[in-house]
């Protein structure tokens, strides 16, 4: 099912205030979308993924996300199997068409089930923590390959 939503719409436009991504964050609540507002998605990544950073994020993971995101991120947690919604997978390259921003803003603001993690980290925290979300889905290696297009075979009458 395709629908673009119009918050996303609303969202550029109220993208000034502080209160677009509370707005963005309740569109979409009742449905399976959950999509970051443009100004957040937009914010570039700080912090170099290298094994520092990576490290940091893997200990962060493991005190708050690994109950319910499993320890490869595939959403088979201890805690995921009493969750309303599942958490679906980190480990999905399809988690690499969403920038670290967007990653970012999730981690920071939740979706229920998922709490926030506002006041229990902080950005010196969440940048790592996307550093090393990032190793459980291989990156496409050719994301932007034309896909073949099979030349339309015409009906004879
Ligand atoms: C209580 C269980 C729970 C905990 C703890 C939790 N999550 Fe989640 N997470 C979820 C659920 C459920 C979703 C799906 C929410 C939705 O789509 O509405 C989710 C979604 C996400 C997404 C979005 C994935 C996507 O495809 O867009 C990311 C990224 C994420 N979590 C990272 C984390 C990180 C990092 C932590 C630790 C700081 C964490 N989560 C802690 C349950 C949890």
């Amino acid at each position: 099912m395709k629908r673009t939503t119009p918050m996303l719409v609303a969202g550029v436009v109220a993208g000034s205030l502080a209160v677009a991504s509370a707005l963005a964050q309740d569109s979409s609540g009742g449905t399976n979308q959950w999509v970051a507002p443009a100004r957040a998605a937009a914010r570039k990544n700080p912090v170099a993924a290298n094994e520092t950073s990576i490290a940091l994020g893997k200990n962060v993971y493991e005190r708050h996300c690994l109950s319910c995101h499993g320890p490869k991120g595939k959403g088979d947690g201890p805690a995921a199997a009493h969750l309303e919604k599942p958490t679906g997978s980190l480990a999905d390259s399809k988690l690499w068409e969403q920038s670290d921003g967007a990653l970012c803003w999730k981690i920071t603001e939740g979706h229920t089930p998922m709490p926030t993690f506002k006041l229990v980290t902080s950005d010196e925290e969440r940048w790592p923590l996307v550093n090393y979300v990032r190793t459980f889905a291989p990156k496409p290696a050719t994301p932007n390959q034309p896909k073949a297009e099979k030349p339309k075979e015409k009906e004879k009458p």
